[in-house]
Formats: structure tokens, sequence, C-alpha cells
């Protein structure tokens, strides 16, 4: 199998394919999710402000971009899923077996994100209707909401949307899907940019948010920078690797990572410029953690004017941003049925999605009636995100970066770049990203603490 790629390329050569806008568009809208919209200002919030944006930065360029063009490449190069696509380069049936706990990973994280996912949804439309302002105390709001059978009912209307996205197939589903929301996404950021900086004492949130104070930086935030430049740019789950395998052998791979990259950054960077102006301008306090955007920006929101435009297009632009991700996850597993079992695209769909549901039950009970059920100190949605997250994802990056660095030897023809441009990549590949990427494991798997 390995001496001829090539032949075995030629004979899966996939025809439901990305233009190449849309891949751009797809991938951008498979990065930037909750991780931007949700994760990142209140882990920015908590790690030290612009310092740690300045970190994650030079994470996001240094590891993340280098991985995933690694991703892309595998995927191009095998036309395959995220499993399938290491054999079919010219990999070992090892490879196969290592690429299927992303297939997994991905699966997992598709049962708790459609969770929160679903929040965003109920809460963009209580916000329009003016019910998330009736009762001021934003806490017990979320308590009240967790605590009943809401969350479960919004994540089915989440999976749901993604299935019936999801079953167009690439072109005429994700990629149309993604084409028309992540341009709007950008128009509804904008405005609520403008919206945030010209409120009253913006400009506090703004210089927390951009001028850095160094002293917060230390090996914990370098860790959750690289963590987090992961999972915001959709690594070690096959997302981008399965994109990938529907990308057209003309676009440069190359140019479509800094798109992605930058993409990614900026979306980031505007979710910032809306949330710390807004938070600091109602003396809220940024480090509030995950309830910052649930608990805190309702508050901010029912104290501005047109709050309740603005608040609704918050949470749509939340629900936006989540459904785009979602969309790539679900590819993943269905990718892999369809090819492994030759299940057609509507029965995979449906299967993984019902599958999902019904795992993402506790996941959800957990954090509202079932609180008190914990194993070791966590319950089960936190456990779901903690194999997922902690342990598969940096293990699937390491295995992408292990097999592009040092096992595949078409991996130069595949991405197409310039000789010099191939030497600092295959560097990062080679020496720096493995290592940061265990030490990532071994820190967020709890083998190494500060
Ligand atoms: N990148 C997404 C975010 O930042 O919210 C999350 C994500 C999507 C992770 C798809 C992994 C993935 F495969």
């Amino acid at each position: 199998m390995s001496s001829q790629p090539s032949q075995h390329n030629l004979s899966s050569e996939k025809k439901d394919r990305f233009s190449s806008s849309g891949f751009i568009f797809a991938a951008i809208g498979s990065a930037v999710g909750l991780g931007n919209m949700w994760k990142f200002p209140y882990i920015t919030g908590q790690y030290g402000g612009a310092a740690f944006f300045v970190l994650f930065i030079v994470c996001l360029i240094a590891i993340g971009l280098p991985v995933l063009l690694a991703e892309l490449t595998i995927g191009r190069g095998g036309r395959g899923n995220a499993s399938s696509s290491f054999v079919k380069v010219g990999g070992h049936k090892i490879w196969g077996g290592l690429g299927m706990l992303s297939v997994i990973a991905a699966f997992l994280i598709i049962s708790f994100y459609s969770i929160v996912a679903g929040w965003t949804l109920n809460y963009a439309v209580s916000a329009f209707s003016g019910k998330l302002f009736d009762n001021p105390d934003f806490t017990a709001q979320f308590n009240e909401f967790m605590s009943g059978n809401k969350p479960i009912m919004w994540q089915f209307v989440v999976l749901l949307l993604t299935g019936l996205v999801v079953i167009k197939g690439v072109s005429a589903g994700i990629e149309k899907f993604n084409k028309v929301l992540i341009p709007g996404l950008l128009i509804l950021l904008v405005v609520l940019m403008v919206r945030a900086l010209t409120l009253p004492g913006a400009g506090a949130g703004v210089s927390f948010f951009l001028n850095p104070d160094w002293s917060k930086l230390g090996a914990e935030s370098l860790l959750v920078a690289l963590g987090h430049a992961f999972f915001s740019l959709s690594l070690g789950m096959g997302a981008m690797l399965t994109y990938g395998s529907y990308v057209e052998k003309r676009q440069s791979l190359g140019a479509a990572t800094l798109a992605i990259g930058g993409g990614d950054l900026l979306y980031a960077f505007i979710a910032g410029l809306i949330i710390f102006p807004t938070t600091f301008s109602f003396g809220i306090n940024p480090a509030e953690g995950p309830g910052l955007v649930f608990i805190a920006l309702p508050a901010a929101f029912s104290a501005m004017p047109f709050g309740t435009l603005f608040g609704g297009l918050f949470f749509i632009l939340l629900a936006i941003a989540a459904l785009t991700s979602t969309v790539s996850l679900l590819e993943v597993p269905v990718a892999y049925t369809m090819e492994r079992w030759r299940w057609t695209r509507a029965k995979s769909v449906w299967i993984i999605l019902s599958l999902s549901f019904l795992l993402g039950i506790p996941s959800a009970l957990s954090l509202g009636v079932a609180s008190n059920i914990t194993l070791g100190g966590k319950g089960f949605f936190d456990w779901m995100d903690f194999i997922a997250s902690n342990l598969l994802l940096p293990l699937g990056g390491l295995i992408v970066t292990v097999f592009a660095g040092y096992f595949w030897k078409g991996v130069a023809e595949e991405a197409g770049l310039t000789a010099w441009w191939f030497r600092i990549w295959l560097f990062m590949l080679r020496f720096v990203a493995p290592i940061l990427v265990l030490f990532v494991f071994l820190h967020t798997s709890g083998v190494i603490k500060f």
C-alpha cells in the first residue's frame, strides 16, 4: 500500500468538494466558535489580559499554524477520513488506529459542546423576547435555567440544525452555510464592537485587554494559551483533517493556513473588544469565569439603552459561531462511518446525532439537577470535557505532528511550500510542537502541576 499512494488516491477520489473560498469560510467557521467568544475572554481575564493575548498569538503562530497545516496536508494527501487518511498516504495501519482517537474525540465533543451551544440559543430567544431582562438576578436565572429540562431541549435543537446542514453534504450544505454565516457573523461582531467601544468608561476595558501585565505570565498561562490555541483552531480532533480531504489540489494550503489563523484571531480580538469594554463599563469583573457571558453580560445589556436588541444580537452571534463549529465536528464521524461502513450520509448523520444526544443528556443533567453526582470531584460534563479536550485533543495533535514530521515521506510534495518555508515548518513539527504539546498533555492530564 505504501508504495502506491497515488493509485490509491485515484481510486478514492471524492467528488463532493469545497470551492477555494468555500473551504476558507468553512475552516474559519470551524475555528471560530464558543472558544473565541465564550472561553477566550474569560481565560484572558483570568490570566492577565493583554499579556495573555500576546502569548496566545505566539502559540497560535508557532505551534497552532504548523499543526493546522499538517492536518490539512494529511487530509488532502489521503482524501480519506480522520483515520484512513493516514493509511492512504502511506502510513502503517497503526496510524489509522491512532487517527481513530480523534474521531472519538470529535464525537465526544459534539455531545457537550452542543449543550453550551444550546444555552446560547436559549439566551438569544429570551433576550429578544425581553424575558431575560425581567428578573435582574442573572445568577438565579442561569441556575434556574440549568436545573430544568430546557438545556436538553435546546441541545436537541442545536443537534437538529447541525444535522440539517451536514446532511446536504460538503458543497451544498457545509460550504453554503458557512459562506453566508461567517461574513454575517463579522458584520454582527463589528456592530456590537462599535456599541461596546462607545459605552461610557469603555476605555478601561480596552486598556485591560491591550496593556500587557507581564508579571501575570508563567508556565501555567503558557500551557493554557497553548491548549487554547489548539482548541481554537479545531486541532487534534480530525476536523481540519477531514475538511482538508475536500480541498482541491490547486489550492495553496500554506495561504489557507494563514487565512484560517488570521480569521480565528480576528474574531477572538473583536470578541475581546466587545466583552471587556462592556463589562468594565458596567463595573463587572472580567475574570468571572465561565459565567461571564451568561451572567455578567446580561447584567450589562440590561443596563444599556436598546439592551434587548444588543443582547439578542450578541447571543445570536454566539449561536452562529457555535453552529459552524458543531457542523465541522459532526463531519468527522460522518465521514468516518460513510467510508468505513458504507453508510449513506443521511444514515450517518442521524445515527451519530442520536447517540450524541443520548450521551449529552447525563452531561446536561450533571450541570443542573444531578450536579451532586460526581466522581473524583468531577461531574459527567466535566469528565467528557476532560477526556476530550485535555487528553484526546493533545494526543491527536501529537499524532499529527509526529506523523507529518517524521514518518510521511510525501509531506513536502503535498504541502507545496517553498523550500525555505518547508524547512521552518518541518523544524517546528519535528522539534518544537511535539515537545510543547507533550507538556500540554502532561499538564492537562494532571501529571505535572504548578
Ligand atoms: N474551534 C472551536 C471553538 O473555538 O469553539 C471548537 C472546536 C470545533 C474544536 C471543532 C474542535 C473542533 F473539531
